[in-house]
């Protein structure tokens, strides 16, 4: 056993040597270690207490005092450099991973968003916050959903107003039985019926096929169809539902619309819905002058559809809509001819397309500038 002074030495060299290890750790995870090696279970000032139980008594108080002030020394020392380390770290961290927010996301930013993307993000912002959910059906479809349950039997003349492609069913031979490829998205109208029970208020875009091709008809187009179903479901409604999305799809404050008496077969009254522009040789401006431009068809929704969609029409009624998602992006963004839009021309998409990252939204802006980002 060390003698009495050898003892005392004994603490003042183990805390003098944890003091020199605390300063030098160059970071926490080595101060740590410096912890453990002193204060850890086995560490040096553990082995040091141990020492305590081997002591006479009347040497034990003395040599416990100096003990413990020895390691809350070392205990307080760990704790202040621990706290520096840490803020260090920090600092060092926070400088690393220094941003500069006010930098271009992609200073080449090379990809353009489709005109046809943008105009179905725009109405989906536009009826989205007039409560509207959207809906969806497939592209290829049978004809219980493309005409017959839109009150268009077979034979029935307004099919003649479609040009439809027939897909062939490899089941059956029966040409009733064949497929077609949705010529309208007024099938939708069917498929949510089916599904879902009033209230009802849907959008539903998405492709649409016919057999037709030039500067404003190609085989395969966008439409919007729109149906809300609900009790006590008028002309007025769809009115006011139409006018408010005419305005904020064009944002104008101010834009005269008119409706014409037409025939849909699953509308009775059907109507087509008007906007007011001018036209000259070289321009075409929407809002104002003396003409009148056709926008889409809509109309009260026949009460054969809503039984074919299993609703009783003598508690429910609704209003419905078609629109032309390519003639909108032709109407809005200036664009000429429709069969340029699927000519997949990085040129022309360069030229009509839109910065990915502007999205549209009605609080944000729909085309953000009215286009003039492009
Ligand atoms: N499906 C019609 C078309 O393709 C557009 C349409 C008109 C849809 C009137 C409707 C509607 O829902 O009520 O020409």
């Amino acid at each position: 056993m060390v003698n009495e002074m050898g003892k005392y030495q004994n603490i003042d060299d183990v805390l003098a040597e944890a003091l020199a290890n605390i300063a030098g750790a160059p970071n926490s995870a080595a101060l740590e270690d410096v912890r453990i090696a002193f204060l850890g279970k086995n560490g040096r000032f553990t082995a040091l207490t141990k020492m305590l139980a081997t002591l006479p008594v009347e040497e034990k108080k003395a040599f416990g005092q100096e003990v413990n002030v020895a390691k809350a020394k070392i205990e307080s020392e760990l704790a202040a450099c621990k706290e520096a380390l840490s803020r260090r770290e920090l600092d060092e961290q926070l400088r690393r991973e220094t941003i500069d927010v006010t930098k271009p996301i992609r200073p080449e930013q090379q990809g353009r968003i489709h005109p046809v993307s943008k105009i179905y993000e725009e109405v989906v912002a536009i009826f989205g916050q007039m409560g509207f959910e959207v809906a969806e059906g497939p592209d290829i479809e049978d004809q219980f959903h493309n005409f017959n349950a839109l009150n268009t039997p077979a034979n029935h003349p307004a099919r003649q107003m479609q040009d439809t492609f027939y897909v062939p069913n490899p089941e059956s031979s029966d040409f009733d039985d064949s497929y077609v490829v949705r010529t309208q998205t007024s099938s939708v109208q069917i498929r949510t019926m089916e599904n879902k029970r009033p209230p009802i208020r849907i959008i539903a875009p998405g492709r649409t096929y016919r057999s037709d091709y030039d500067a404003t008809h190609t085989p395969m187009f966008h439409q919007v169809e729109g149906l809300v179903i609900d009790k006590n479901i008028t002309m007025a409604h769809l009115k006011g539902c139409l006018y408010d999305f005419v305005k904020a799809f064009f944002e104008l404050d101010e834009l005269p619309v008119r409706y014409r008496p037409s025939y849909f077969p699953f509308t009775e009254p059907s109507a087509e819905m008007d906007i007011g522009c001018l036209k000259t040789k070289t321009e075409l401006k929407i809002g104002a002058g003396d003409d009148w431009l056709e926008i889409l068809g809509c109309g009260m929704v026949h009460p054969n559809v809503l039984r074919a969609g299993g609703i009783d029409p003598d508690e429910y009624q609704g209003f419905a809509f078609g629109v032309g998602m390519d003639r909108l992006a032709m109407l809005k963004y200036g664009i000429p001819d429709l069969r340029t839009f699927f000519e997949s021309d990085v040129r022309w998409l360069k030229h009509y397309g839109f910065v990915p990252l502007d999205e549209s939204s009605m609080t944000g802006g729909l085309s953000n500038n009215g286009g003039a980002q492009r």
